[in-house]
C-alpha cells in the first residue's frame, strides 16, 4: 500500500473534499507546525498538485507566506521538461511580508526552477489611498496587473487573521476593525469571517475578488492545528478547487464536519 494508506488518510481526503465541495484534497502525514520535516513535505505536496494542474502557457498567480516559499523551494523541473512559456505573477502587491516570504520572491523562484518566466508588481506595502489611485492608472503596473488577473491557476497559503495582520504590521485601528468584524482567516490580502464572507481587503493592486471567484483552479496550501478554523472559513467562501494539508490540520478540520 502507498505510505499514505498506512496512514489511513485517504478516508479523510474524501470526508473533507466531499464536505467542502473541492476537486482534490492531499493530506501530508504529521504537523507541519512542529515538525519543519512536514513542513517539507507539505511544501512537496504543494509542488506537486501546482505542476499537475499547470500546462505551458498557464498564467499562475501566487501568494507570499512561509509555506509557499516552501514549495517553491520544493519545486523541480516537471518530468516532462521545463514549464516553457508558463509565467509566474504575483496575486497582489506589497502586503508587508518580509523579502524571503514575498509573493514577488516566490514568483521568481519558482519560474526558475521550472524554466517558466515571471513578471514581477513592485508597488509600496501600505498605499494611500491617493497613491493607489495614481498607481492603478500608471501604464505600466496596469499592463502586469492585466497580466495578473489572467491567472488560470492561483496557488496561496492561509493565515489566521490577528497572526496576518501582525506580521503585515496593520495599524491598531484595522486591527479593532478586524476583531469587530470577526476576522478569522487571511488569503491574498483579503480577510474572511468564519462564514466565508470578506470583511477586509488590503487596499493593494492584483487579484480582485471577482478575478479570484473565476479563476479555474484554486490551490489552497496550508497547515497546523492553529490554522483549521482559518482553513474552514476560506473553504467557506467557497472559491477553492484543490486543497493541500497536513494530518494535523485535517483532524482539526474534520472535528467541525
Ligand atoms: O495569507 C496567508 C499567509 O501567507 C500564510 O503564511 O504560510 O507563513 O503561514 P504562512
Amino acid at each position: 500500500p502507498a505510505m499514505k494508506d498506512l496512514f489511513g488518510l485517504d478516508d479523510l481526503e474524501e470526508k473533507i473534499r466531499e464536505a467542502y465541495g473541492l476537486r482534490k484534497v492531499v493530506i501530508v502525514p504529521g504537523d507541519s507546525e512542529s515538525s519543519p520535516d512536514v513542513k517539507r513535505e507539505l511544501g512537496r505536496a504543494g509542488a506537486r498538485a501546482l505542476l499537475s494542474a499547470a500546462t505551458s502557457g498557464d498564467t499562475i498567480a501566487v501568494t507570499g507566506g512561509s509555506t509557499l516559499a516552501e514549495v517553491a523551494d520544493q519545486m523541480a523541473t516537471p518530468s516532462g521538461g521545463p514549464l516553457k512559456g508558463a509565467w509566474f505573477v504575483p496575486a497582489r502587491g506589497g502586503l508587508g511580508e518580509s523579502m524571503e516570504i514575498q509573493a514577488n520572491t516566490i514568483a521568481a523562484k519558482m519560474a526558475k526552477k521550472v524554466g517558466a518566466e515571471y513578471r514581477l508588481l513592485h508597488v509600496p506595502d501600505l498605499l494611500s489611498d491617493d497613491a493607489y489611485q495614481s498607481l492603478v492608472q500608471d501604464p505600466n503596473i496596469q499592463e502586469i496587473v492585466d497580466v495578473i488577473r489572467t491567472s488560470r491557476i492561483i496557488i496561496h497559503g492561509i493565515g489566521n487573521a490577528m497572526e496576518m495582520a501582525m506580521r503585515r504590521k496593520l495599524d491598531q485601528h484595522s486591527i479593532a476593525g478586524l476583531q469587530k468584524e470577526g476576522a478569522i482567516a487571511e488569503s491574498f490580502g483579503y480577510y474572511f469571517s468564519e462564514d466565508g464572507n470578506v470583511v477586509h481587503r488590503m487596499l493593494t493592486l492584483g487579484l480582485r475578488l471577482e478575478d479570484i471567484i473565476r479563476t479555474e483552479t484554486i490551490i489552497g496550501i496550508a497547515g497546523g492545528v492553529s490554522k483549521a478554523k482559518a482553513i474552514h472559513a476560506v473553504l467557506k467562501f467557497g472559491h477553492e478547487d484543490i486543497l493541500v494539508l497536513d494530518e494535523a490540520a485535517a483532524l482539526a478540520l474534520e472535528k467541525k464536519l
